[in-house]
């Protein structure tokens, strides 16, 4: 028995004295690691909160340490939000360039902040704003309401003539057709093309833009849709798609790749079929 007690008391000893060396080596290495020096970042925000009685809106400066950030521009506003400012406003959900919410205009570019890479040069400050020509809500926040108003109008969904009947069968389609969505079904509604547009700023109640035009473009050629007539009718007027001047900025600016400066073009094309059948024909009888 007393060589069982100090058996254990030995074998306590030797545990202590070993987890004291652990501590001591672990204190060593912290002690001994290099340094890692910070990388401060510049990011100057757009600030304005309707709640402040007479506050104008201002940019706001805050400092970032990208060791401890994320590589994206949403990483560091959510940090900054964490650690700094609460009352920082802003939208996003996904973080993966598919929900849309966190469009807004990074470095003079309409873009999603979960897919645009911080730029590492830290001599240059990221300057941030919420989506051009938009009535902002607070801080980074656009009002949507107009934007989903315009997609609602072109009526974003299957028409058939028998309506009723919707849903209780598939509506199946040929690969080739179901091709021809490619390029046009990836759009996540997020604005940036829209609000990139010079039409667009300045017509936006009348002028329909870029990222709604695309849309109606593409349940124009969806190949089960029976409304393709009625669809092109009602874009016909000098405004809904006539104010695009194919000036590309939207194409350029899609953070998807997608290209809705070609589809209005082909939708353009399209009504301009319908316009000719409109157009009555002359005769040598007059
Ligand atoms: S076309 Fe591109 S930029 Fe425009 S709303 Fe769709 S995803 Fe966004
Ligand atoms: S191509 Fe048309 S929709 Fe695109 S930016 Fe130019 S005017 Fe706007
Ligand atoms: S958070 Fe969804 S697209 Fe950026």
């Amino acid at each position: 028995m007393g060589t069982f007690m100090l058996c254990k008391h030995v074998s306590n000893s030797l545990q202590f004295l070993s987890r004291g060396l652990i501590v001591r080596t672990t204190q060593t290495a912290a002690a001994t690691a290099p340094k890692i020096d910070a990388r401060l970042k510049d990011f100057s925000i757009y600030r304005w909160d309707p709640d402040v009685p007479g506050q104008k809106p201002k940019m706001q400066t805050y400092q970032v340490d990208l060791n401890s950030c994320g590589p994206m521009v949403l990483d560091a506003l959510i940090k900054i939000k964490n650690e700094m400012d609460p009352t920082l406003t802003f939208r996003r959900s996904c973080r993966e360039g598919i929900c849309g919410s966190c469009a807004m205009n990074i470095s003079g570019v309409n873009t999603l902040a979960c897919t645009c890479k911080i730029d590492e040069n830290l001599g240059k400050t990221t300057k941030i704003y919420p989506l051009p020509h938009m009535y902002v809500i607070k801080d980074l926040v656009p009002d949507m309401n107009n934007f989903y108003e315009q997609y609602k109008s072109i009526q974003p969904w299957l028409h058939k003539e028998e309506e009723g009947k919707l849903g209780q069968k598939q509506n199946l389609q040929s690969v080739e057709d179901r091709a021809k969505l490619d390029g046009l079904y990836e759009c996540i509604l997020c604005a940036c093309c829209s609000t990139s547009c010079p039409s667009y700023w300045w017509n936006s109640n009348r002028y329909l833009g870029p990222a709604t035009l695309m849309q109606a473009y593409r349940w124009v050629i969806d190949s089960r849709d029976e409304a393709t007539q009625e669809r092109l009718e009602r874009l016909k007027d000098p405004f809904s798609a006539y104010r695009c001047h194919t000036i590309m900025n939207c194409t350029k600016t899609c953070p998807k790749n997608l290209n809705p400066g070609r589809a209005i073009g082909e939708l353009k094309k399209l009504m301009a079929g319908i316009a000719k059948k409109d157009t009555p024909q002359m005769t040598g009888s007059v």
